[in-house]
């Protein structure tokens, strides 16, 4: 091969190197890559970045029923009661339905009503239905026991559980009081006035 030969096939080795270096700076130019500044697919227990755990987004729960309970409307529990009548009954000696009676199970033990057969996991979960935890169960009864067979979503709404549960303490022998308004502290009284 004569050096012009040679040449001509460095010139296009070269040229050809050329527009691919050209192409290259082209298109970052026209792509422009940018990191992004968390994860797209999240995976628990890491983090890419500092800020935030995938559990930032935490569960709102009940409020605590008695502050509530010394405002509730035992007329508009009633009314929010229209809810259960699908499934419950609460007038004293009231037939079991889909779900026991409720007659005087505000303190009641659970699970205890005669002549109803309850699922497993109400049967174990034990103790009594205290205030909180009818509270507790009727925000979602799933979550406080999971597996029951009272297929009901919950009250999300603390005023309508408040209530609901004044009105289900009324439906009793012995009803529980209300718990009353509590006096406010001198400071707090101060705050709140004018
Ligand atoms: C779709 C039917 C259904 C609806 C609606 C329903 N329940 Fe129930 N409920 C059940 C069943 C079934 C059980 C028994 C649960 C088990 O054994 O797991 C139950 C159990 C209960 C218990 C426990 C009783 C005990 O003896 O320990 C309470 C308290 C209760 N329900 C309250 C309510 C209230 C209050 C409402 C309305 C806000 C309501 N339920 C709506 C079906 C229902």
């Amino acid at each position: 091969m004569d050096s012009f030969e040679f040449n001509k096939i460095a010139a296009a080795i070269l040229i050809a190197l050329l527009v691919i270096k050209g192409a290259d700076l082209i298109s970052n130019h026209l792509i422009e890559p940018h990191m992004l500044k968390e994860n797209v697919y999240k995976i628990a227990g890491v983090s890419a970045s500092s800020s935030g755990t995938p559990t930032e987004v935490a569960k709102k729960g009940p409020a605590p029923i008695e502050p509530l309970l010394a405002a509730a409307n035992v007329q508009q529990g009633e009314a929010v009661f229209k809810k259960c009548t699908s499934c419950h009954t609460i007038e004293k000696g009231g037939p079991n339905r889909i779900g026991p009676n409720l007659y005087g199970i505000v303190g009641a033990h659970k699970a205890k009503h005669p002549g109803y057969t309850y699922s497993s996991s109400m049967e174990g979960k034990g103790g009594d239905w205290s205030l909180d935890d009818l509270n507790v169960y009727l925000y979602s009864p799933r979550d406080f026991v999971p597996g029951t067979k009272m297929s009901f979503a919950g009250i999300k709404d603390d005023k309508e559980r408040a209530d609901l549960i004044a009105y289900m303490m009324k439906q009793s022998d012995s009803p529980m009081p209300l718990p009353e308004v509590k006096e406010a502290a001198p400071e707090e009284l101060k705050k709140e006035g004018p």
